[in-house]
């Protein structure tokens, strides 16, 4: 019988085409708006669809499972996976995988530098003025910010992409510090990375914290109000990471009082909704969850994707694989 496979919304061509080169019946969601969860339950009832592509958008939970009982697998085209109940999925046998791209990592690296940056040089509002046609002439006064080289940067997690971010921090002569639950050794060879124990001791002593972990019951809120007040009345905080795992509310309230310098941000606690404290912020550079949209980025996470789809319906354990309990992984 021919595979059939949903793919939740539009993703690079490359993934579509291999699955499709496979023989498999590929439907694309063409909707240009994130499926609520009623249209998701409603695209999965039209087939016995045997895998599906979801997006990190897609609240994949019990009712969703439970209304699409022959899908036994969910590729994730995501470096993270905090949309998706494991548990249920594990009870109900059906196998998880997620988009683990180094080139991915890379993007979203340089996002966060990026983000860095334009902080310090106050790119964006300094484009906002010349734009509302402020611009007078050369002023020795204007627009002053700080410099990045020599500062030190104060990573919160340490994985495959703060590990990149490290590696451009030394690049641009900055001193790193980082946190995670372990040790990387990588990092410490590469980037010259100091440990330390607790996030407390990186806000302290950073110039920028850049965070980088899952979220997870233990990093939901990590940054919140008291942690927040740790950082230096000179530091940026820049998030690539997850939304929750910054207190919105707080960092609000940090932001207005200059307890902090300003921050960079491309997840949002709310997401799709910003904080609309936020926007009147000039101390806050704010793009919509973009860190990883590179080309390159995008077609490799697209690859990885349809790769684990393809190695489970062959009856291969996909190389990204979460959880799935035909196969034991761990
Ligand atoms: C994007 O946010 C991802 O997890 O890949």
């Amino acid at each position: 019988m021919m595979k059939t496979i949903l793919i939740t919304r539009k993703i690079p061509e490359n993934g579509v085409k291999m699955l499709c080169d496979k023989g498999y019946e590929v439907d694309v969601n063409a909707q240009a708006s994130i499926p609520t969860q009623t249209e998701l339950i409603s695209m999965l009832s039209k087939k016995p669809y045997d895998a599906v592509l979801s997006l990190l958008t897609d609240k994949l939970d019990a009712k969703v499972f439970a209304s699409a009982p022959s899908v036994k697998m969910y590729a994730n085209y995501a470096t993270g996976f905090d949309n998706i109940d494991l548990k249920e999925a594990a009870e109900r046998g059906i196998t998880v995988s997620n988009a683990p791209s180094d080139i991915a990592s890379e993007a979203v690296a340089e996002h966060a530098i990026a983000l860095m940056l334009a902080l310090a040089a106050r790119i964006v509002e300094a484009d906002q003025f010349v734009r509302d046609g402020k611009y007078a002439g050369w002023d020795p006064m204007n627009f002053i910010g700080t410099d990045m080289l020599g500062k030190t940067l104060g990573l919160i997690g340490a994985g495959r992409i703060g590990g990149r971010v490290a590696h451009y921090a030394r690049g641009l002569g900055q001193k790193v510090i980082y946190t995670d639950v372990k040790r990387n050794a990588d990092i410490e060879k590469d980037s010259g990375a100091v440990y330390f124990n607790t996030s407390e001791e990186i806000l302290k002593l950073a110039d920028v914290v850049s965070l980088h972990v899952p979220l997870l019951e233990s990093t939901r809120h990590l940054m919140n109000e008291a942690r927040l007040k740790i950082m230096k009345p000179t530091a940026y905080l820049v998030n690539t990471s997850r939304g929750p795992v910054v207190d919105e509310k707080a960092l609000e309230k940090v932001l207005k009082e200059k307890v902090i310098a300003g921050a960079a941000l491309d997840v949002f606690e709310f997401e799709p909704q910003i904080s609309p404290g936020l926007i009147g912020l000039d101390n806050v550079i704010l793009t919509p969850h973009i860190a990883s949209a590179s080309i390159e980025a995008r077609e490799d996470m697209a690859r990885i994707a349809a790769t684990n789809i393809i190695e489970f319906l062959e009856g291969r354990k996909p190389p990204n694989a979460v959880i799935g309990s035909q196969h034991q992984f761990t």
